[in-house]
C-alpha cells in the first residue's frame, strides 16, 4: 500500500490519535515528524482509554514499527513515562519497536521553566501553551544552542553543551528572576534517564528510507493542527512546528516523493485550546451542549477547549496547502439532535467578502463570519452500519461540506471506539486500500 500523510486540518484536537491507530493495521511504519509532548492523541481501544502525547499513535498495534523524526522535540522524561505506563498496560514497548533520530532535539528541564515565564511576562497576550518546553526548545534549536538525541551519547560532548549554554543564557534566566541553570545538577538529573533512552537513539531518516526500499509502507502521523502551523497558522497563536505537508520531508529527513496521499481530519465543528483568533466561536448555550457532549477537554493539559462551528473557509484553506486528497470528518454524532447547525461559508472584512483565508491574526480576529444554515438531523449516525443508513439531512450536510471546501469526504467517524466508522469506498480510491484497513483492523 501507498504511504500516506494524516493530519490535522483545523486547531488540533481533531481525532488524529483515532484515525491513526484505526489505519495503522495496514502500514507497517508510522513517523512522527513534529511537535512533541504537547500533543494528546486518544485511541480507545474495547472501552479503554489510551492517550499518547510522543509516541506515534500506531503503537497500540503490535509489530508496527514507530519512529520519531528529527523534526519532533524530545522530553527523554516524558517519553520513559509514555513506555512505562504504555507496559503497565502490557503493552510491548522496546527499541525493536520505537527509534528516536539522533537529530531531534531534546527538550530540556530549563525549558518548561523559561516558558513560564515568558508566558507570564506576555500578560493578555500570551499563547495559552501546554507548558511543555516545546516553544523554547524550538528557540534553541533555530538559534542553535540545541541539544539533540545524538549529543546524548556522548557524556563529554553533552557536558561541554550545557555548560557553554548555561554561560551565556544564565544572563536571561537570571533577569527572568528564574534560578540559574546549574549544569553538574542537570547532568546529574538526565544520566539514568540518557541510559534508558540510548538503546532508541538511530538514524530513523536512514530506516525510513531502507524500510521503503525494502517495499514497507509509512504512515506519517502530523500533531497539532494546520491553523497551528507556525508559518500557516494563526500566527503567533500557533505552535512552534510545522504540522503542514512541508514538515513530513524536513522532519523525517526523507523526499516528497514519498508521500502518496494526504487525509486530513477535520470534525464537524470547530475547537481550539489557548489564546488567540476563532471566528466560529460560539458563545451561546450551544457552544456548552457542544462542550459537554463531545467531551471536549484538552487530552494533555485537562483545559476546557473552545467550540465553534465547521469553518469552511479554514479548512479549505487546509485542503489547499496541504493537498489533502480526503477528510475523515469526525465527532458529526456530538451534533446529533441540535435542530440547526451552522457552517461558515465565508468571512467578511469591512464589509467585503475575503477571497483567501487571511495572513494577519488581527484581521482573522476582525472577520464576520458568513453562516449558512444546514437542517440538524436526529439519527444516530453510530447504529449505521453503511453510509448509506445515513439520514437525508447528514447526507446533506456532508455533501454540502464537501462543496464548501472542494475535498471529498472519504471516512465518517461516529464515536470513540475504532469500530465506529464508515468508509465512503469511492471517494477514497487511490488515497488507501480500504479492504486491507478493513481487513487488518478486524484482526
Ligand atoms: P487528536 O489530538 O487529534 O488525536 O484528538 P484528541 O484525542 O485530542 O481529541 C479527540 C477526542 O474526540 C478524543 O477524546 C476522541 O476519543 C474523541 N473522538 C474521536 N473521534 C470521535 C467521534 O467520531 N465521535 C466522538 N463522539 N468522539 C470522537
Ligand atoms: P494535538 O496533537 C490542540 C496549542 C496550545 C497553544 C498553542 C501553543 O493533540 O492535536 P505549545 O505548547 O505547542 O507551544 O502551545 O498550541 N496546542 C494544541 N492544541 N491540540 C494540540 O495537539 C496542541 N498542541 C499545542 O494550546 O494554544
Ligand atoms: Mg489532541
Amino acid at each position: 500500500m501507498a504511504n500516506l500523510l494524516v493530519l490535522g486540518a483545523q486547531w488540533g484536537d481533531e481525532g488524529k490519535g483515532k484515525i491513526v491507530d484505526l489505519l495503522t493495521p495496514a502500514f507497517d511504519i508510522v513517523a512522527r515528524y513534529q511537535g512533541g509532548h504537547n500533543a494528546g492523541h486518544t485511541v480507545y481501544v474495547n472501552g479503554r482509554k489510551i492517550v499518547l502525547h510522543l509516541l506515534p499513535s500506531g503503537i497500540l498495534r503490535g509489530g508496527t514499527l514507530c519512529l520519531i523524526g528529527n523534526g519532533v522535540v524530545v522530553s527523554p522524561e516524558a517519553f520513559l513515562k509514555e513506555i512505562d505506563d504504555l507496559r503497565s498496560l502490557g503493552i510491548s514497548v522496546d527499541s525493536s519497536r520505537i527509534a528516536v533520530s539522533r537529530k531531534a532535539h531534546i527538550i530540556m528541564p530549563y525549558h518548561p521553566l523559561g516558558e513560564t515565564a515568558i508566558e507570564d511576562l506576555r500578560g493578555e497576550d500570551k499563547i495559552g501553551t501546554t507548558g511543555r518546553g516545546i516553544g523554547p526548545a524550538y528557540e534553541d534549536k533555530a538559534g542553535r544552542w540545541g541539544i539533540r538525541a545524538g549529543d546524548l551519547l556522548e557524556p563529554a560532548v553533552l557536558s561541554e553543551k550545557i555548560g557553554a549554554y548555561a554561560e551565556v543564557k544564565n544572563r536571561v534566566f537570571v533577569a527572568y528572576g528564574l534560578p540559574p541553570i546549574d549544569p553538574k545538577k542537570i547532568e546529574a538529573e538526565l544520566a539514568p534517564r540518557v541510559s534508558r533512552l540510548a538503546p532508541y537513539i538511530r538514524d530513523v531518516s536512514s530506516l525510513l528510507e531502507d524500510g521503503m526500499t525494502q517495499g514497507r509502507s509509512v504512515l506519517f502521523e502530523g500533531a497539532q493542527g494546520t491553523m497551528l502551523d507556525i508559518d500557516h497558522g494563526t500566527y503567533p497563536f500557533v505552535t512552534s512546528s510545522n504540522p503542514t505537508a512541508g514538515g513530513v520531508c524536513t522532519g523525517l529527513g526523507i523526499s516528497p516523493k514519498h508521500i502518496h496521499g494526504v487525509l486530513g481530519i477535520a470534525k464537524a465543528y470547530s475547537t481550539r485550546v489557548g489564546s488567540g483568533p476563532f471566528p466560529t466561536e460560539i458563545d451561546d448555550a450551544r457552544g456548552k451542549v457542544i462542550a459537554a457532549r463531545g467531551d471536549e477537554f484538552g487530552a494533555t493539559t485537562g483545559r476546557p477547549r473552545r467550540c465553534g462551528w465547521f469553518d469552511a473557509v479554514a479548512v479549505r484553506y487546509a485542503c489547499r496547502i496541504n493537498g489533502i486528497d480526503g477528510i475523515a470528518l469526525t465527532k458529526p454524532d456530538v451534533l446529533e439532535g441540535l435542530g440547526e447547525i451552522l457552517v461558515c461559508t465565508g468571512y467578511k472584512y469591512r464589509g467585503d467578502l475575503l477571497k483567501t483565508f487571511p495572513a494577519e491574526s488581527w484581521i482573522l480576529d476582525r472577520v464576520v463570519p458568513v453562516y449558512e444554515s444546514c437542517p440538524g438531523w436526529s439519527d444516530s449516525l453510530k447504529s449505521a452500519k453503511t453510509p448509506d443508513d445515513f439520514s437525508r439531512p447528514f447526507r446533506d450536510y456532508l455533501r454540502r461540506i464537501e462543496d464548501l471546501i472542494e475535498t471529498p469526504v472519504g471516512v465518517v467517524s461516529t464515536g470513540v471506539e475504532r469500530k465506529d466508522t464508515l468508509f465512503l469506498r469511492e471517494k477514497l480510491e487511490g488515497l488507501m486500500d480500504v479492504d486491507k484497513v478493513l481487513a487488518a483492523s478486524s484482526d
